[in-house]
């Protein structure tokens, strides 16, 4: 008997059980009512006491292996089990993957400023918070001058300022850099008006200069007309109205015609069929004197781009608050043009 307990003990050791099936075989094998063990334990019922005792500890402790083994086998099946259904669960939902868009304030920046670095404009930047000197004074806004009631201005004290308009930069650039210039400075800009769908407490241009010897109006109209047609296409019409900066003399605001009615009359053109989308003139000779650049010397131009009137024309948008509300719906749309 002691050579069959350790045979089969010889056997469990070198037991390789790779299926649950298999682990079943080896339970009825061993550990059932019919199995090996039982026979060991009833043979030890009926044996004499000194038998008991010579038997009675390697058939327990066979017992142990066989258990030991059955239940080692068992734990690994189960997880392994349990394992596969979660991974293979076909029925499960799948997890979506949010991925977020471009603002499309952002989007049409980078469009627009596309265009402009492919004529050769350089991009430069200033602070939102702006001294009296940068945003008026040497921009032609004489102290207490009625030029000034222009734009509703958030001080921040007597010399200091929201910047209310990328013109600020145009002088910045000046000051640190010496003609030929030929440079746009995208921005936020602040003004103290009344929200609507047309207007906001802030906003954002692009500001564009280009400073050299014998630079005309000419070039400016090419420029700004070559600027529409590749954002808006080949048939885009604009016109030019004379108007009035401190800063440019002549000056002059530009239009095109509405793309949201094509002219049947909207509330974005003001049921008038255009849209200004630009203020635009040549630089003022005093600007240049008070920025170090000689006026006698050189000319230049210099245009004020609204970004929001722009992205409502080209993204079919007809209250530009939507752009600050943060609405998923609103904003997801936009993730087929990023
Ligand atoms: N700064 C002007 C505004 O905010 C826009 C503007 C007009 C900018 C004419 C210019 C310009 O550079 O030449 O209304």
């Amino acid at each position: 008997m002691i050579e069959e307990i350790k045979n089969i003990k010889e056997e469990i050791k070198n037991i390789k059980i790779t299926s649950a099936d298999q682990l079943e075989n080896f339970r009825i094998k061993y550990l059932s009512k019919k199995g090996k063990l039982s026979d060991f334990f009833d043979w030890l019922k009926t044996a004499q006491p000194e038998q008991k005792k010579e038997f009675g500890k390697p058939i327990n402790e066979l017992k142990n292996l066989l258990q030991n083994t059955y239940d080692q086998y068992k734990a690994q099946f189960d997880s392994a089990d349990n394992a596969l259904t979660n991974e293979l669960d076909l029925t499960l939902p799948g997890n979506s993957i949010n991925t977020g868009t471009k603002h499309p304030l952002t989007l049409i920046q980078e469009e627009l400023t596309g265009i402009f670095r492919k004529l050769g404009f350089a991009i430069a930047d200033g602070p939102e918070i702006e001294d009296d000197w940068h945003n008026f004074s040497a921009l032609n806004f004489p102290d207490n001058h009625p030029a000034r009631d222009m734009q509703d201005t958030f001080f921040i004290d007597k010399e200091i300022a929201l910047r209310t308009h990328t013109s600020s930069v145009q002088v910045r650039y000046m000051e640190k850099n010496k003609p030929p210039m030929r440079v746009i400075m995208p921005g936020r800009v602040y003004r103290n008006e009344a929200i609507s769908a047309r207007a906001n407490c802030f906003f954002h241009q692009i500001e564009g200069l280009y400073i050299d010897e014998n630079v005309s109006f000419a070039d400016l109209k090419q420029t700004l007309y070559y600027f529409v047609k590749e954002l808006f296409g080949e048939n885009v019409k604009i016109r030019f109205r004379p108007s009035y900066f401190p800063f440019t003399e002549p000056s002059a605001e530009m239009d095109i015609n509405c793309r949201i009615c094509e002219g049947a009359g909207c509330n974005v053109c003001k049921h008038s069929g255009w849209v200004e989308i630009l203020g635009c003139g040549m630089v003022d000779p005093q600007v240049l004197t008070n920025c170090g650049i000689d006026s006698e010397k050189y000319t230049g131009y210099a245009f004020g781009l609204g970004v929001e009137r722009v992205a409502m024309l080209k993204y079919d948008v007809k209250d530009l608050r939507i752009y600050f509300d943060n609405d998923l719906r609103f904003l997801n749309q936009f993730k087929k043009i990023s």
